[in-house]
């Protein structure tokens, strides 16, 4: 290779940083260790043996579309299935709202490529998904994080922060908020909080990103409105996905928007992948249309909140004094506060030393400094016998913790 090659890599190329998670989370691959790191779904979740069925029929009926290039904006069956099912929730949308991505995460990537341009301000809740941090990151946007609580972002701060921005001439490009048991905190935004969020956003002019891949994983309490839905100025842009309530591996989204911004992401999906694969959407769209879709969320739901429960059990029991945590109503994770002057990337070592792993929380922190004592905990995926199994060893590596 040629010694200067550095030289020829984009800007975008060299700002990606080697995620210090992911070399964290090589440690978590030792034997025995029991995970509560990853986001993955359980996978006797997969409905298998429904989509061999309906695998076999797509081929045998529609092979000629399925297998063929589809339209950058989705396979139209599969846009009308999920524009019914968000109607029945209560949004005001028709299929020319919607375009299907290669799951959330290429949406997120969008955003930087229809809005960024380095060293703009994107507003994101504190802490928040690291993946969105990261696809913002690599257009070089200025992220700034609002507190939250726990009724999520705080719209005093935000209004606070916006007018701060305002005196310096600066609009922030959009808000990004995951409203419904969100990743990492396992926290839900209230309606009430979501109209407050609504009113400062049309006040300052910000655009709202609502990502929302748990809302319909709730085990608990009461669906709150979308912010799609409360948004009477059509300002919000949602994003769906089948990764948590379906399957991961189709990678299948969707972007709901006003025809005008959608046009942006389609235009800019055109240059990035053509379309998404047309062969799993019109599986998709087939197990959505004969209602095989809502029967096994209904598994799903009740699966993660029986797993959750034995979590919570499990923390009464063996975590010590001075650790709290969240109790999300629905998602797949939650969020653990160790005493301030607890680190959990040290405490991560220890964890690992007694076979069991978490996140660290401070990288969903976007300032890089802050949530030092804070760890995100996964509950959907590992069996009950593991998570109580995991959480004793957690406790022992966290009562073993020396500063
Ligand atoms: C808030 C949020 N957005 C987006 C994604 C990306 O999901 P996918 O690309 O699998 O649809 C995730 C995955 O964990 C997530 O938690």
């Amino acid at each position: 290779m040629y010694s200067n090659v550095d030289e020829l890599f984009s800007k975008m190329t060299k700002r990606a940083k080697k995620s210090a998670i992911r070399e964290l989370l090589k440690l978590t691959k030792k034997p025995g260790l029991i995970s509560f790191a990853g986001g993955l779904p359980a996978p006797e979740t997969f409905p298998s043996k429904e989509l061999e069925d309906i695998t076999r029929e797509v081929l045998e009926k529609e092979s000629a579309l399925a297998l063929q290039y589809g339209t950058t904006e989705g396979d139209d069956l599969l846009r009308e299935q999920i524009t019914l099912r968000y109607q029945k929730m209560g949004l005001k949308i028709t299929k020319d709202n919607v375009a299907i991505t290669t799951a959330s995460q290429q949406a997120l990537d969008f955003l930087g490529r229809v809005f960024i341009n380095e060293g703009d301000v994107v507003i994101v809740e504190f802490p928040s998904y690291l993946g969105a941090l990261q696809a913002f990151n690599a257009f070089g946007a200025k992220p700034i994080g609002i507190e939250s609580d726990e009724l999520g972002m705080s719209p005093v701060l935000l209004e606070k922060k916006l007018a701060e921005l305002k005196a310096q001439g600066i609009r922030p490009k959009f808000m990004y908020i995951i409203p419904d048991f969100q990743n990492p905190s396992g926290v839900t935004m209230p309606a009430s909080r979501r109209k407050e969020i609504i009113e400062v956003a049309h006040k300052y002019e910000i655009l709202i990103v609502e990502d929302s891949p748990y809302r319909e994983l709730r085990f608990e309490g009461e669906p709150q409105p979308t912010l799609y839905e409360l948004d009477d100025r059509g300002t919000t842009i949602m994003l769906g996905t089948f990764s948590k309530t379906f399957v991961p591996g189709f990678r299948t989204g969707w972007i709901i928007a006003d025809p005008l911004i959608l046009d942006k992401f389609i235009t800019t999906k055109q240059s990035v992948d053509l379309c998404t694969p047309a062969f799993v959407q019109r599986i998709a769209a087939r197990y959505m249309e004969r209602g095989l879709f809502d029967a096994k969320l209904n598994d799903i739901i009740k699966l993660y909140g029986h797993k959750k429960n034995i979590m919570m059990d499990a923390f009464k029991k063996y975590l010590p004094e001075g650790v709290t945590w969240t109790n999300p109503e629905g998602g797949l994770f939650l969020f653990v506060y160790l005493p301030e002057h607890m680190d959990s990337e040290k405490l991560f070592m220890k964890a690992v030393e007694n076979n069991v792993a978490f996140v660290v929380g401070h990288v969903f922190y976007c300032d890089g400094v802050s949530g030092k004592n804070t760890m995100r905990i996964n509950f959907s995926y590992c069996s009950d016998e593991q998570i109580v199994e995991g959480v004793k060893r957690l406790g022992k590596a966290i009562r073993e913790y020396k500063d």
